[in-house]
């Protein structure tokens, strides 16, 4: 068992790294006050090729591995986890269902413009009324000539607006449950589509999240993805690679945390020496470094056997579960360690703090995690 990094890999992390925090900290201040999309920071990583990292050369990527790519989203996520969450939906679901699904013609046409950064893709399954139960959709697609027109509401969709391409998933059949969905590659300017105002977020200021409007949308028969009815099963698969993203950016979230909690905890003094030679704060920090380590075991497993193609799926959802309750608890237990302080602004753990929550809700929230570790050893 090989744990250390190629030097491809540790070339990547410390690209990434120094991106981070030369350019992406600064954006991550404005985007904490003004809540505005970074544009700029999305260009930049166009520029330097983290776009399609693991996007083979001959569509435009960089074809690096998965773990990779998992690398990056933590080093983004370490300063800015609306940074890590844009390019995560970006990879593993805004684009990865074109490389796994599409036809040449598909891959051809969309992959080289959304490897490099041109386009910024998405990812709609979410609905107002269907969130866990996914299947429950009521986006319809209805084939007339040569367009499906679909009608119907996405909720909660990452990069709404500030995307080129949406991968939209409605029903075909609504009478075949999960059988009857099918995916479709989506444009900005489709007539029909439309993108409502954005959220309102606790935290990932910065990152849009918005509802979509499908009003008699017409896409082109040649922009189904796979085949009719085949949508649920596209979507699921590349959930199971994308809930790694999520486990990467928990990851990176808490090792913001941990290492702002570990230099104040040597820095600030009461009772005459610092609070980090304290033995409740100092068991504090072990427990906290003990779970962001276990967590990226689990993560960085998940992420090989993806890079070595092999099946992922169990792995992914118990690194994406654990990751993103130890974000919570480290990012509880940050705050604590800065005590007043903690809960101002001035720090930015407050912010790490109200990213690190969603990393349990969104790419199927932890108790949706449960049932698809649980199927893994019950069902199958
Ligand atoms: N991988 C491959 N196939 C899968 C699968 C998986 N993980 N899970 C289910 N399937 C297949 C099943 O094998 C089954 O196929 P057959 O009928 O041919 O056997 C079919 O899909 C239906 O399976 P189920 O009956 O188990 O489906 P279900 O309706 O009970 O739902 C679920 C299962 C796991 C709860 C699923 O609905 C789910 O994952 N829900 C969560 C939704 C989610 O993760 N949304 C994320 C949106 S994207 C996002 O959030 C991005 C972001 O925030 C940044
Ligand atoms: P619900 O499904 O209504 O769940 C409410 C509660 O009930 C949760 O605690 C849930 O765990 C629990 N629950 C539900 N079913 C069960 C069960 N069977 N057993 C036990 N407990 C259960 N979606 C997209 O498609 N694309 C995106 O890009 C996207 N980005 C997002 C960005 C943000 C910031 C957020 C907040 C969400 C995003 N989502 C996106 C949607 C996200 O995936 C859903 O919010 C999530 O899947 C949960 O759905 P819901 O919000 O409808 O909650």
């Amino acid at each position: 068992m090989n744990l250390t990094w190629t030097d491809e890999q540790q070339m990547m992390k410390r690209m990434v790294r120094q991106f981070a925090e030369e350019k992406v900290a600064k954006a991550a201040e404005h985007m904490e006050e003004t809540d505005e999309f970074p544009r700029e920071i999305v260009k930049e990583m166009g520029e330097l090729g983290l776009m399609g990292i693991p996007i083979p050369e001959k569509y435009g990527g960089s074809e690096m591995d998965y773990a990779s790519y998992i690398l990056a989203i933590q080093e983004l996520s370490r300063v800015s986890a609306a940074v890590g969450v844009i390019l995560s939906v970006h990879t593993s679901v805004g684009t990865n269902p074109i490389l796994y699904f599409g036809t040449e013609e598909q891959k051809k046409k969309y992959l080289p413009k959304l490897a490099s950064g041109e386009y910024l893709g998405a990812f709609a399954l979410s609905e107002p009324g269907a969130g866990s139960d996914a299947a429950a959709m009521k986006t319809t697609a209805k084939k007339q000539g040569d367009h499906y027109i679909l009608n119907g509401s996405k909720a909660w969709i990452t990069s709404g607006g500030e995307a080129d391409t949406y991968i939209v998933f409605a029903k075909t059949d609504p009478s075949a449950g999960s059988k009857g969905v099918s995916a479709f590659i989506v444009e900005k300017d489709f007539p029909g589509f439309h993108v409502m105002p954005k959220e309102k977020k606790m935290g990932l200021h910065g990152s849009n999240t918005t509802p979509l409007s499908f009003e008699d949308c017409q896409v082109p028969v040649e922009n189904l993805l796979g085949k009719e009815g085949q949508g649920f099963k596209i979507a699921m698969a590349n959930l199971n690679t994308g809930r790694i993203g999520i486990a990467a950016q928990s990851l990176g979230i808490a090792e913001g945390a941990l290492d702002a909690a570990v230099a104040y905890a040597k820095e600030r003094k009461q009772f005459g020496k610092p609070i980090g030679m304290m033995q409740g704060m100092s068991f504090k920090l072990a427990d906290m470094a003990t779970m962001y380590e276990a967590a990226k075991l689990l993560t960085y497993q998940a992420a090989d056997l993806v890079s070595r193609g092999l099946p992922a799926g169990k792995q992914a959802s118990m690194a994406k579960m654990y990751a993103s309750d130890a974000a919570m608890k480290i990012t509880t237990e940050a705050i604590q360690v800065f005590g007043g302080y903690g809960y101002t602004k001035e720090y930015p753990v407050e912010r790490f703090f109200r990213d690190a929550k969603v990393t349990q809700i969104y790419e199927g929230t932890n108790e949706i995690q449960h049932i698809v570790i649980g199927n893994h050893y019950l069902r199958d």
